[in-house]
């Protein structure tokens, strides 16, 4: 198998900082992120991963190739993100993350033979808004379309991926593997319809690897081996499929490892992560200050790339709140926090299906009560790496307000730091300049009138005087429309200030 596999340089790390994470301490916490997208059980990406290494240490994968398999096996569905709208629009408004997760235990590659278990699954998640006849008529039309639509979601995930794990400096060979992860054995994989050997041998293991987890998690370990074997040759390589069949007679397939003194009864989701991180290939090297920064740079763009509406929205929220930073002579070590704290405050987003983050309409109760877990979803994710506690407390505070009115945890005035409080500023600022699917995006003047009537009740004046400070001396820039000609015209009318004001995600 490793015939084929051409060796790139390996992964250099920066020198390092102290009281830095490791590369694997960060992106086994960020992995329960991507689950999110993907409607996975937490800890999918984690579990992939000690599966997917131990088929790479069965198949003997050279020290170089298990440690791209290793970051390829983290990052493989860092790329997800950015179908999800387009998901959602083939749905005709449905759950993506539902069906995302539900289509993983169907064999998607025979339209032709739909199974009584695929048909529910749309069923359930098709244009929900629609009468009985129309939902119908969708779901043959996905399923006439189904290979065009396949091809371009998964080249939409696949090349996103692999250019996010280019950009967070990984090697080339990991880059081709999360491109290649949906690939199969006989060429009926998407985006380039690869066939056996021509397939990343990396990605040959990731195939295997997420299908043990996905199907042991859901229908038992039993059945992930059965159907893994009815797989074989057509999805799956065969010598892949030899070393898992392997490790399993040997009981060393599903080894459950504790590590760290973690014990998987007290804290599943923690025991796996402390295995995965002391497979590391780096022997957790602490990571360089502009090495982390990128890395959020990285996941704020699989944020934004959620939604059309959001495409830049941790980004602009980041650059504002540095400036108001700098306006307030913020020291550089606070700096550093706030701008991480920025780039990462809606990661659990990712949680919320893009039926609520899209909707045209006003969101429900129920999908009001999913929107508000997003914050303490992005806290408890933060808080997994030792070193970002702070991060994760300002991140997770972004929607409190200083009267306590705010989410999840109506924090108050006395619990909300300088750093909290300017990305709340900055994070309103930047939700009000942007389009929503509900309206378009108002003028800077506009949103900071808007932004006035809550301040120093909800708002902090001083962070709203620098936020005004900016807006009047810099260029003023134009509000951010991306609503793409002929979607939702009804929401181009200007909506009532109070609308806005109530919904600023
Ligand atoms: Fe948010
Ligand atoms: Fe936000």
């Amino acid at each position: 198998m490793l015939q084929t596999y051409r060796e790139s340089a390996p992964l250099e790390l920066d020198s390092a900082e102290s009281a830095a994470p490791s590369l694997p301490e960060i992106l086994s916490a960020l992995s329960f992120a991507l689950d999110l997208t993907e409607g996975a059980v937490p800890g999918h990406a984690l579990r992939s991963c000690l599966l997917g290494m131990r088929l790479g240490m069965e198949l003997g994968f050279s020290p170089i190739a298990l440690a791209d398999l290793y970051h390829a096996l983290l990052l493989k569905d860092v790329g997800c993100s950015s179908n999800a709208g387009r998901m959602c629009q083939i749905l005709g408004g449905g759950d993506d993350r539902a069906v995302k997760s539900g289509i993983k235990l169907e064999d998607w590659t025979r339209p032709d033979r739909p199974k009584l278990s695929t048909m529910r699954l749309l069923w359930n998640n098709v244009s929900p808004d629609e009468n009985p006849m129309r939902r119908l008529r969708r779901i043959l039309h996905i399923g006439f379309t189904q290979h065009a639509n396949n091809e371009e979601m998964i080249q939409l995930r696949c090349d996103r991926g692999a250019s996010i794990v280019r950009k967070i400096g990984m090697s080339e060979q990991t880059a081709l593997a999360v491109r290649s992860l949906d690939e199969h054995w006989d060429g009926s994989g998407y985006p380039q319809r690869l066939k056996g050997a021509a397939i990343s041998p990396l990605a040959r293991v990731m195939a295997v690897a997420q299908h043990l987890d996905v199907f042991s998690v859901e229908q038992g370990a039993v059945q992930a081996m059965l159907v893994l074997r009815q797989r074989n040759g057509r999805w799956f390589d065969p010598e892949v499929v030899k070393a898992a069949e392997s490790l399993q007679k040997r009981s060393a397939l599903w080894q459950q490892r504790s590590a760290n003194g973690v014990q998987a009864s007290t804290d599943p989701a923690k025991a796996v992560r402390a295995a995965v991180i002391a497979l590391s290939p780096h022997e957790n090297n602490r990571l360089s200050a502009s090495h982390i920064d990128l890395i959020c740079e990285a996941f704020a763009e699989v944020v934004d790339a959620k939604s059309h509406f959001t495409f830049r929205h941790s980004m602009g929220v980041t650059e504002v709140a540095r400036n108001i930073g700098n306006a307030m002579g913020l020291k550089p070590e606070r700096m550093q926090l706030l701008n991480r704290a920025a780039l990462l405050h809606d990661l659990g987003k990712l949680r919320v299906p893009n039926s609520i983050l899209d909707k045209p309409g006003k969101l429900d109760d129920a999908e009001w009560s999913v929107m508000r877990q997003h914050p303490g979803l992005t806290r408890a994710i933060l808080s997994r790496v030792k070193e970002f506690q702070e991060v994760a407390e300002v991140a997770g505070a972004h929607h409190e307000k200083l009267d306590g009115t705010g989410y999840p945890n109506r924090l108050t005035a006395g619990r909300l730091s300088l750093e909290a409080r300017i990305l709340g500023a900055a994070d309103i600022y930047g939700a009000l300049i942007e389009d929503r699917p509900y309206r378009s995006g108002f003028s800077p003047a506009e949103a900071l009138k808007i932004m006035e009537r809550d301040v120093p009740g909800k708002l902090d004046a001083d962070c709203f005087a620098a936020l005004s400070s900016i807006a009047e001396t810099s260029p003023s820039p134009e509000p951010v429309s991306i609503v793409a000609p002929g979607r939702c015209p009804s929401i181009l009318a200007p909506a009532p200030l109070a609308l806005a004001a109530a919904r600023c995600n």
